[in-house]
């Protein structure tokens, strides 16, 4: 199986995503569309965000990335290495890359898409997304929310 990546990220103008360990807006409709976006697929994330996030997604395949070699965590698959991915049954090939900031910034290169919820306005946070404008090649506004558009960027 050939896999893909796909990033899925909240950010605001300033291309912030986090706040204290978690999100610094909550906006629902976010949820929804990425619930729509993730459902099926594995999710690769950070495991500051998993704990976070503090329990495995619902009918998401999640895969867990960290250094400690005695991380384990119910209802998650853990990986230390990116590379790790190919002895992984995966339930798909797109692999959704989630979060959080080192995560996203180790998987850009290598993501074929990005879905943006760009959030209006500026938010006090202390995580940020990583410049990433130059890694692709086309930008499209799929819809406009009343307090985010989701914009897809592809190579
Ligand atoms: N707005 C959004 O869409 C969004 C999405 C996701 C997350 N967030 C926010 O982003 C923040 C968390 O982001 P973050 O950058 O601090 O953390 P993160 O990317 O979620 O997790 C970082 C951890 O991942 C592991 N890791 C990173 N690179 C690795 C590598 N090359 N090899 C092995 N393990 C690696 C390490 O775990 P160990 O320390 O265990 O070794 C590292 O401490 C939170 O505030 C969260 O709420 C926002």
């Amino acid at each position: 199986m050939s896999i893909t990546f796909t990033g899925v990220v909240a950010m605001d103008f300033d291309r912030a995503i986090g706040l204290r360990g978690g999100i610094p807006w909550h906006i629902s409709e976010d949820m929804r569309l990425f619930k729509k976006l993730t459902m099926g697929h594995p999710l690769l994330m950070g495991r500051k965000t998993y704990e976070s996030l503090g329990r495995p997604l619902p009918g998401r395949q999640n895969i867990v990335l960290t250094r400690d070699e005695a991380y384990r965590a119910e209802g998650v698959e853990v990986i230390r290495d990116v590379a790790e991915l190919e002895r992984i049954k995966l339930m798909d090939s797109e692999v959704m890359v989630i979060g959080g900031a080192q995560v996203y910034s180790l998987l850009l290169p290598r993501m074929s898409c990005l879905h943006v919820s760009l959030v209006s306005g500026l938010h006090e946070a202390d995580t940020y997304f990583p410049p990433f404008e130059e890694f692709f090649s086309s930008r499209s506004v799929v819809e406009k929310y009343e307090q985010f558009s989701h914009v897809i960027y592809r190579k």
